[in-house]
Order: structure tokens, then sequence, then C-alpha cells
């Protein structure tokens, strides 16, 4: 429990939530038309249209509508696994015993469909100016593992990465790019003198429908692609793999991963507020951004001349000179409350107390007990056993856990009002009294 002075400032009567669904009445006009008509499945007017409208919106040839962001991750993963070394047999993955490079600082959901097609990961250390893959680490993780054949790149709450460095190493080492823009639809980037569009970046894009998302179907996701014969493939891979025959034949392994068309619904009433949703969560930001500039904290950084973002989720930094202690081990987190500063678990735990709802940074991957005996480069180098009883190597680079120690997201839902959000600033203000 926090030892934060509440004087004149009561808990939130509502809960405020980190990014909840903000719906506009045409989703279940559209749930309904599937409903009234019986295209109660995974074909339909809604699937269709949401299929057009996103590929178009995103400035790419084929989108295709899957059931969740991680099916359309698993079967980008899968896609690229094929290309670069051939079709496995059924009780194998496409990427078996094969390396992958991957961010370090992500959600899991990012990671494991590596793991599904049994490659193993080998995570990429972040870099401090976009909380995103740092290009010098992947450059260095060429220089340790020259076989490695595929990337995947996540854009962490909506903030694009260093793509064009990222491209630009992935071409000289002729390696494939995925693109996991599950947190950043609606966010641009400035690519060769052209504003493009998150998940059209890579060679396979992704999108999520997640219901935290900055639109939602409640559920869903998209695979992105230019190429017809891989839209082809996702889509068949998604229904199952049936061949051309009057009955079920199967060459291949198949999956139920179609998105619904009551779904497909939700998505499609959500569409036309995206740009709404991106101008809310922008403000959103430039108030926490404001509100909190005489604090030792920043907010999550974006390139201002290469992006612009999509503000899913506004998170702060404490300067280190600012963080109090703070112990975390696999389940808990401790801290000492001391005069002038403070610490993530301090600001969440006192956040909470008033109903509000924050998170701490995605844990990097490296550090989870499920890939502790993965591979995981730096800048530096091999970023695992770097440390020595005998010698003193100073400061160990790794900025992901550096980013997850001192930093946490803020409440970030886009129908928080300008009053409630001043409060939350003042409680902020508050543990560092
Ligand atoms: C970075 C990232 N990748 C992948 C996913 C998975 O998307 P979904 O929840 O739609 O499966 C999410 C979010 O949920 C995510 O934040």
């Amino acid at each position: 429990m926090a030892f934060v002075n509440r004087t004149g400032l009561c808990a939130f009567e509502k809960r405020v939530y980190l990014s909840s669904p903000t719906m506009h009445g045409d989703e279940a006009r559209y749930m309904m038309e599937a409903y009234d008509t019986n295209w109660m499945s995974t074909v339909g007017k809604n699937i269709d249209s949401i299929e057009n409208q996103v590929a178009e919106m995103l400035g790419v040839k084929y989108a295709v509508a899957l059931g969740t962001g991680t099916s359309s991750l698993h079967l980008a993963t899968k896609l690229a696994g094929e290309h670069l070394y051939g079709i496995p047999s059924a009780n194998e993955g496409a990427l078996c015993n094969r390396l992958v490079f991957a961010d370090d600082m992500t959600f899991a959901a990012s990671i494991n469909p590596i793991g599904y097609e049994g490659g193993r990961a080998v995570f990429i250390d972040t870099e401090y100016d976009t909380w995103n893959m740092d290009p010098a680490a992947l450059e260095k993780a060429f220089s340790l593992y020259p076989e490695v054949k595929l990337v995947t790149l996540a854009h962490l709450y909506g903030t694009p990465g260093k793509v064009e460095e990222i491209r630009n190493i992935c071409s000289r080492h002729g390696a494939l790019l995925i693109e996991d823009a599950a947190e950043s639809l609606g966010a641009e980037y400035l690519l060769c003198g052209q504003w493009k569009q998150t998940g059209s970046l890579g060679d396979f894009g992704c999108i999520s429908f997640n219901g935290n998302k900055i639109i939602t179907g409640s559920s869903g996701g998209m695979f992105l692609t230019d190429s017809r014969d891989d839209a082809d493939k996702v889509r068949k891979w998604s229904t199952q793999s049936r061949e051309a025959a009057p009955w079920y034949e199967h060459e291949e392994i198949g999956y139920n991963y179609r998105m619904s068309n009551v779904i497909a619904g939700v998505v499609r009433g959500q569409l036309p507020y995206l740009q709404q949703h991106l101008e809310q969560k922008k403000a959103i930001y430039e108030r926490y951004r404001d509100g909190l500039k005489d604090l030792p904290v920043k907010m999550n950084p974006f390139d201002a001349e290469r992006s612009k973002p999509n503000y899913w989720l506004s998170c702060i930094i404490i300067d280190e000179s600012a963080m109090c202690r703070q112990v975390r081990d696999g389940r808990n987190a401790l801290y000492i409350s001391e005069h002038g500063k403070s610490c993530p678990t301090e600001i969440l735990e006192t956040i909470a107390s008033f109903n509000a709802e924050g998170r701490p940074i995605w844990k990097p991957m490296h550090a989870q007990p499920i890939y502790m005996n993965h591979p995981f480069v730096t800048a530096e180098g091999n970023g695992r056993a770097r440390s020595n009883a005998y010698i003193d190597e100073g400061k160990i680079a790794d900025v992901g856990m550096d980013i997850f120690r001192r930093g946490l997201c803020l409440p970030s839902d886009n129908k928080m009002t300008p009053e409630i959000q001043e409060r939350i600033i003042e409680i902020i203000r508050r543990c560092f009294d």
C-alpha cells in the first residue's frame, strides 16, 4: 500500500482503464445485419468490407481477416518459414530448429509464434529513442548468427521503430521482415521520403483488433501483404487447408483462424472512428507531457521527423536520479518510499488505490522464465553472462531491462476526460512529494 498524501483527492467512482473499447453504435448495426441476413459465419459482407477498407487505408494490396493478431503473426511466421526453408511435414514447424531475431521488450504474443513453428527466438535489445528494436544490436546479432534469415519487429505502444535502418540491415543480410503492428494501427513512418502506414513496411504485416487496441472488434486481427499468392495461402491455411476436391482433402496442416462475420461487423463499425481515436490518444499523450513536465520523468519518446505514432498508450520513464529503491522477483514487487523520489511500483499501486489502471512496461523476453535459455544480443554483443566476479565491468548494457525497471504505462483510455486526467497527474505528482 502506498503512503501518498491523499488530502483533497478522492478515488474515481468509475474505474479509469488503461485502454478500453469505445463503441459508437454502428458496430451493433453491422452485427445485426450479419444476424438478420444469417451470415453468422466466417464469410459475409462485413468481412469483405473490412478487408477492402483496411487494405486501402494501409496501402497494401491484400488484407486477410483472422481471429486474432496472434493468429496473423502465426501464419506470417509460418509463411516466412516456408518461403525460406520449404514446406515442413505435418509434425514439424516451418522453422524447425532455425533461429529468428525478435524484439526483446514486447508482448509474448509477438514472440510465441516462432516457437509454434519450432523456431528459436534470439532476442535483440531495445534502444532509448523509440523503445523498439535497436538496429545496432540487430547488426551485432547478424555478426554472431550470420545464418539467420528472419526478423520480427513490433512498434511498441504505437510508436514506430527505426524501420528504415532495420529494413536496410535485413536486405543486406537477405532476411525477411515480419512487422508486428498490433499496437500501432494508424501510426505512420517516413520511409525513403514517403509517409507509410505501419503494417505495410515489412514483407508481411500483422495488426490486432483486440479489445484494448485503438479500434477493436472485441477480438480479431489481419494479415497484410502485397502478394496475391501469400494472401491466398493464408486464407487457405486459416480455413483448415482444403484442397480443390469435392470432399475434405488435405495436403498440409490447417487452422481454424478466420475472423467471424459478426466480429467483422464490430470492426466495420469502428473503422470510421479510427481518426477520432487517434486524435483523442494524441491529446491524452500531450496532456500528460505538459502536466508532468516539471517532474523527473519523460514520456515514451518518438522520432518526430520520421514518425507519427498512434499514441495508443502514454508511458513515462523516471529519471535514474529520482528512482526510489524497488525490487521485483518473478511474482511480486517491493519498494522503499523516499522523499522526492518514486518508482513504477509506487505509482501503479497509488493510481490503483484511486481506482485507475496503469501497467508495467512489457517485461523483456530474455528475462522471462520460458525464454531464459535463449540468446540475447545487445549493441555490445552477446547479452548473457557478461559480469565477472573479479573484474569491474562497469554498467552492463540492457536497455529493455532498464526501461522495464524505470518505466510504466499510464491510464490512456480515450473516454478519460481532461478533469480525470488532471487528477491522475496530481496523483503521480504526489508520489514524488
Ligand atoms: C505487440 C503485440 N503483438 C501481438 C499481439 C497479439 O494480438 P491479439 O491479442 O489480437 O492476438 C498484441 C496484443 O494483444 C501485441 O500487443
